[in-house]
């Protein structure tokens, strides 16, 4: 007789793009933590055995430095970024678009995202190299993190490439895809689940999550779930 054991992963919002994913891992990503208003809780409070950096705006590096140093946690990015961080002392792993790293079964693959990307580095601005998306793999639950992005029709190459099941994507506009962009993303990948983030962090990309909600489950077979920083999803 076999036995197959359900394995919840939890999927909880910190705000802006951060999310703390728990299974048999615990994967932050995107850490802007101090300095933004809407931030469920401080780096101090959050436990990461892996870090995840989509790119190198402040408003995704955040606290990743200190949260890396403090839990000894691995830190993902992008090769260029992974010399900022090094250079702040921070032993990152390096790797590129279509790369997947593989730790103990837990898997991180990167993607790309329509973007820009920098790093302030003291009052400097240098290059971070490009922007990125991430499809987590943990649990037998696969995660696709969109990063800061435009929709774009690769998108469904990366659903049939990995099957996200889970979908993490930004719906504030200005600076990325909003509501009807985002609702297309949702149309090309067909995630189960889809959690809006990137919005209401700051007045320019205030958004109304219920009305993306209504717009996705009155036309697709996706379920939004449309957290409050601080709150979870688990999934299955
Ligand atoms: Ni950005
Ligand atoms: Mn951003």
């Amino acid at each position: 007789m076999k036995f197959e054991v359900v394995i919840m992963v939890e999927i909880t919002w910190l705000g802006h793009a951060c999310f703390l994913i728990t299974g048999s891992k615990k994967v932050l990503i995107d850490p802007f933590l101090s300095g933004n208003p809407t931030a469920a809780r401080k780096p101090e409070e959050v436990e990461a055995e892996f870090i995840l950096v989509t790119h190198g705006h402040g408003d995704h590096v955040g606290d990743a430095e200190l949260i890396a140093k403090r839990c000894n946690a691995k830190l993902i990015c992008i090769y260029e970024l992974s010399r900022y961080f090094a250079k702040k002392g921070v032993e990152s792993i390096g790797m590129n678009i279509g790369g997947t790293v593989n730790f103990e079964g837990v898997s991180f693959t990167m993607v790309p995202a329509v973007h820009s990307a920098d790093v302030e580095d003291g009052g400097e601005i240098i290059s971070a190299g490009n922007p990125v998306g991430f499809v987590i793999s943990m649990d037998g639950v696969k995660i696709y993190h969109t990063g800061d992005t435009f929709v774009f029709s690769d998108m469904q190459l990366i659903a049939k490439l990995y099957k996200p099941e889970v979908m993490l994507l930004p719906i504030g506009g200005f600076y990325t895809m909003g509501i009807e962009e985002a609702y297309r993303a949702l149309q090309l990948v067909k995630p189960k689940v889809a959690v809006p983030m990137h919005y209401n962090t700051f007045p320019v990309i205030q958004q109304d999550p219920e009305k993306f909600k209504k717009l996705v489950e009155s036309k697709l077979k996706v379920r939004v779930a449309a957290l409050k920083p601080g709150e979870s999803l688990k999934y299955p």
